[in-house]
């Protein structure tokens, strides 16, 4: 297209454009006339997402085959801030390595959307086939495109919209690779870890050891878009005297022994989060502190009079049942109050058993994935049949061990060492069910054997006549070497 027609195109479009209905719409068109008017093969309109990935929310493809556009060139845009044009990508040495050598892109012309003043994204165009295709002049036309997408894309809620459910797809995607669960019971759990993460508000955990609660403490705050750190206290490992300086830190001389000044916990917590665990452990003097501290937002450090304001985010978790705790006088009534703003409760793994192969293989990939590449059947049958007092946690250290010691490429039953498990076969010995002259049999040799095959004692204990016990092993079919015939 000659320069001055080009001219009359983009004022035709730029004429045409304002007459459309919605943002999106505008987008798209913007993007479409883009790609026809500067004859490229295809563009995009690239969006930021909070975490700094790009994001196509709009494509126009004339060519088949090819899917990457160059991320290294959108990426300049979007850090510079200013339009590129590349006239021969595929030989420029800063692009070497990336898609551009890929899918030999030839010739990229880009440049900023911006929102609010605010680089918000890039429009981008490309051709696999010719170089130089663009000219500088192209810059100021593709800018042109740029403002009149970025007006339009100020109020494209609908993109705002698929930036929020990309961004929740990836979290939920990054989220269930790490917190494993498929059962009604912890998909609820994942949802709650979803629903409560953004807000402030305080979070108690609750459930059996083991179950996963440091875990839910750790998503919480991953997903929580909080810039500091997650500081963790175990209230039941610290005695009460030390963790008071532990959580509020204590100026120097505070104390004999404090020759310097120290932060606590809850100030390096600033601005992320703190958990408490285990937080029924902690004394009555301390929790009167620690609900001050939730409730004014600030802090006094041992030996000091002077507050420090901070911004924490309280997350506990306890395996006790808090309410009783409170009843027995045990837990302050306020500051349970206080903690138990959203609950969320991790279940046993006992109770959601259906979760154990996906587990099972979590903890494979995780600890033997180069040499162990799954589990037999009657191993996973052997680990369904229990009933983990340990939870998650130890189902977690009986994998890794399995994974240790397994000689092939399959954890075999073998390899499975399970701490209560005599315990566990005998209670499902005892409610197999089977007719009663089986039972007597076995029991009555279990009475033989323990008495060293001595007839006349396993008779006296079994209240019979030792020649009832002679004839019953007759009937049986069973011999001894002891016996003298
Ligand atoms: N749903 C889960 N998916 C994957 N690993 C889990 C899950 N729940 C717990 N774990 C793992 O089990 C172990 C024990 O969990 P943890 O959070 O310390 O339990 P708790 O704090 O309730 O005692 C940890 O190594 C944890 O990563
Ligand atoms: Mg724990």
């Amino acid at each position: 297209m000659g320069n001055e027609s080009k001219y009359r195109v983009l004022i035709d479009v730029l004429t045409e454009i304002t007459h459309l209905a919605s943002p999106e719409e505008l987008i798209n068109r913007i993007l479409e006339r883009a790609v026809q008017f500067m004859e490229a093969e295809r563009g995009y309109i690239l969006l930021k997402t909070p975490t700094g990935d790009l994001f196509a929310a709009a494509g126009v493809e004339n060519v088949d085959g090819i899917k990457r556009y160059s991320s290294t060139i959108a990426k300049k845009v979007l850090e510079t801030g200013e339009a590129v044009l590349t006239h021969d990508a595929a030989s420029s040495p800063d692009l070497k390595s990336e898609s551009i050598v890929l899918d030999s892109i030839r010739s990229v012309i880009a440049a900023p959307l911006r929102v609010k003043g605010e680089v918000k994204g890039v429009i981008y165009l490309d051709s696999t086939t010719r170089s130089g295709l663009f000219t500088r002049r192209d810059l100021e036309l593709i800018e042109a495109f740029a403002s009149v997408a970025s007006l339009a894309l100020s109020n494209a809620t609908k993109y705002l919209e698929l930036l929020e459910s990309y961004e929740s797809l990836k979290a939920d995607a990054e989220l269930r690779s790490e917190f494993v669960g498929e059962s009604p019971a912890m998909v609820e759990v994942i949802n709650l870890i979803k629903k409560f993460a953004p807000t402030d508000f305080p979070v108690l955990i609750t459930g059996e050891s083991g179950t996963g609660k440091e875990l839910v403490a750790r998503m919480l705050h991953r997903f929580s878009g909080r810039k500091g750190e997650l500081v963790t206290v175990n209230c039941a490992a610290i005695p009460s005297d030390l963790l008071e300086a532990e959580l509020f830190g204590y100026r120097k001389g505070a104390f004999t022994g404090a020759t310097q000044s120290r932060k606590g916990l809850f100030e390096a917590a600033d601005g992320g989060t703190l958990f408490l665990d285990e937080i029924a452990e902690m004394s009555a003097d301390l929790q009167a502190k620690l609900l001050r501290a939730i409730q004014e937002k600030e802090i006094k450090p041992l030996g000091s009079n002077q507050p420090v304001k901070l911004d924490v985010r309280i997350i506990a978790a306890t395996n006790r049942d808090l309410s009783k705790e409170v009843r027995e006088g045990r837990f302050r009534e306020d500051l349970y109050y206080r903690i138990n703003v959203l609950r969320i409760h991790v279940p046993p793994l006992r109770e959601h058993p259906e979760d154990i192969p996906l587990l099972v293989a979590h903890f494979i990939r995780k600890y033997g994935a180069s040499r162990v590449k799954g589990i037999t059947r009657e191993a996973l049958i052997k680990l369904l049949d229990y009933s983990w007092p340990g939870n998650i946690r130890e189902l977690e250290n009986v994998i890794a061990r399995a994974v240790v010691v397994a000689n092939s490429g399959l954890i075999r039953p073998e390899d499975i060492v399970l701490e209560t498990e005599g315990v566990e076969s005998e209670r499902r010995r005892e409610i197999e069910l089977k007719p009663l002259e089986e039972v007597e049999k076995e029991y009555v040799l279990e009475v033989l054997k323990r008495c060293g095959w001595n007839r006349r004692k396993a008779a006296r204990i079994l209240g019979i006549t030792p020649r009832g016990l002679q004839y019953k092993l007759k009937r049986w079919g069973i011999q001894d070497g002891n016996d003298e015939k």
